[in-house]
């Protein structure tokens, strides 16, 4: 019972430490230290979507309460856009808008989950989705999955299978993948769907870094499939997408059985994410293609460099490389070691063990945190460091 100094169980193993421990000590050191650990960009987004750009002049009363369902201006805009991305029309009602994605998977855990229910996680993940499915006293189950997807001994459906018991209630999947970088292909996704629909499971869909694909075409989106729009939840973000991380927009969709209890869920955690950037978000979704396909072009160019320098292979998406440190660790060195002499040389990544327990040797480097000039150094810095030839 949380009786002060107590707080409450659900939240022991929540901490803002959780991208890991040497930032503190990264910000005290002397420059340059590139800091390459936090996934966000060194861009600044489109000019008509940035906070300066919205005036009271142009929309009274700008700085009052949204709608609970989200600004006219920015539904109208999600749904074009995911006419003209996916050529799914979406049913408003089932539309919402959140304060980013942190805030629409924490609003469906809220709406979805009991305390001891179980959500399989497939690993390596986003740090945050499993302190969000803890803070509901619901269990996080990882799976290790994107990391196994070219052994020819991995069967998605049979790991899937072995890790399902009768308190899953839901399947959380991210593709682009943060942090592998991993776009998952049709037959994955098949078995994906086979066993959500054997179970009777949701699927949350994370599209998080729906516009950040690498190969010759955009993947196909896991929530459009028709034989999961009756079970999948998809939290989309422009924080990636549009570089709005700050803005703290985006929304949320998925069938009529789930969204009014997540309409719920909202008005009582937030009630609305911010006006104001609602307003610039409308303006990315409806004028920003070309913005969003010339970062994509940069990022691209910054996934190869990254790649390259650590001698990787580049990711199908997303905003990072996912490797595993044990061939650059020194005779009794381990990972608190090698992410250290990172940072000696100038360099903070974040530590593979966020993103699961199965990850501890691993590190994870965001390429689209600093502009180019400043990758070319640390990516030179860790060359030297690590002595990759
Ligand atoms: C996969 C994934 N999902 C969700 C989020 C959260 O995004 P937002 O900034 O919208 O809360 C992130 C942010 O890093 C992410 O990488």
């Amino acid at each position: 019972m949380p009786r002060p100094p107590q707080t409450s169980a659900a939240t022991s193993s929540l901490s803002d430490r959780v991208y890991g421990a040497l930032l503190d000590e990264a910000k005290r050191r002397p420059p340059p230290v590139h800091l390459l650990n936090v996934g966000d960009t060194y861009l600044e987004p489109l000019p008509a979507a940035r906070a300066e750009a919205q005036r009271t002049a142009d929309h009274p009363r700008l700085h009052n309460y949204a709608a609970v369902q989200g600004e006219p201006a920015l539904l109208d805009a999600i749904i074009a856009r995911t006419e003209r991305v996916h050529g799914v029309a979406l049913d408003r009602q089932n539309v919402q808008v959140m304060p980013g994605a942190t805030g629409g998977f924490t609003v469906v855990a809220t709406a979805l989950l009991e305390p001891g229910d179980e959500v399989v996680l497939l690993s390596p993940f986003w740090p945050l989705i499993r302190g969000i499915v803890a803070s509901r006293s619901a269990r996080a189950v990882e799976l290790p999955f994107y990391t196994r997807l070219g052994e020819s001994s991995f069967d998605p459906d049979a790991a899937l299978e072995a890790v399902i018991t009768p308190r899953t209630v839901a399947v959380y999947v991210n593709t682009p993948n943060n942090p592998t970088g991993r776009v998952l292909d049709d037959a994955v996704v098949g078995a994906i769907a086979r066993v959500v629909e054997r179970h009777n499971l949701w699927l949350w869909c994370d599209e998080a870094y729906e516009e950040l694909w690498y190969g010759s075409a955009r993947p196909a989106a896991l929530w459009a499939r028709a034989d999961l729009r009756e079970r999948a939840v998809a939290c989309h973000t422009l924080s990636k997408s549009h570089a709005l991380a700050g803005a703290r927009v985006g929304f949320t969709h998925g069938p009529a059985s789930a969204m009014p209890a997540i309409r719920g869920a909202q008005t009582f955690l937030t009630y609305c994410a911010p006006r104001p950037l609602q307003i610039g978000a409308a303006r990315a979704l409806a004028e920003g293609d070309a913005w969003v396909e010339s970062t994509r072009q940069l990022y691209i160019a910054a996934s190869r460099q990254a790649a390259a320098a650590l001698g990787v292979e580049p990711p199908a998406g997303g905003t990072f490389l996912f490797f595993d440190a044990r061939r650059f660790f020194r005779d009794g060195e381990d990972i608190h070691g090698f992410l250290r002499r990172c940072l000696d040389a100038g360099v903070l990544l974040t530590p593979g063990a966020a993103s699961g327990a199965d990850y501890e040797s691993w590190a994870r480097l965001c390429f689209t945190a600093v502009p180019p000039d400043q990758l070319a150094d640390a990516l030179e810095r860790l060359r030297r460091a690590l002595a990759v030839a």
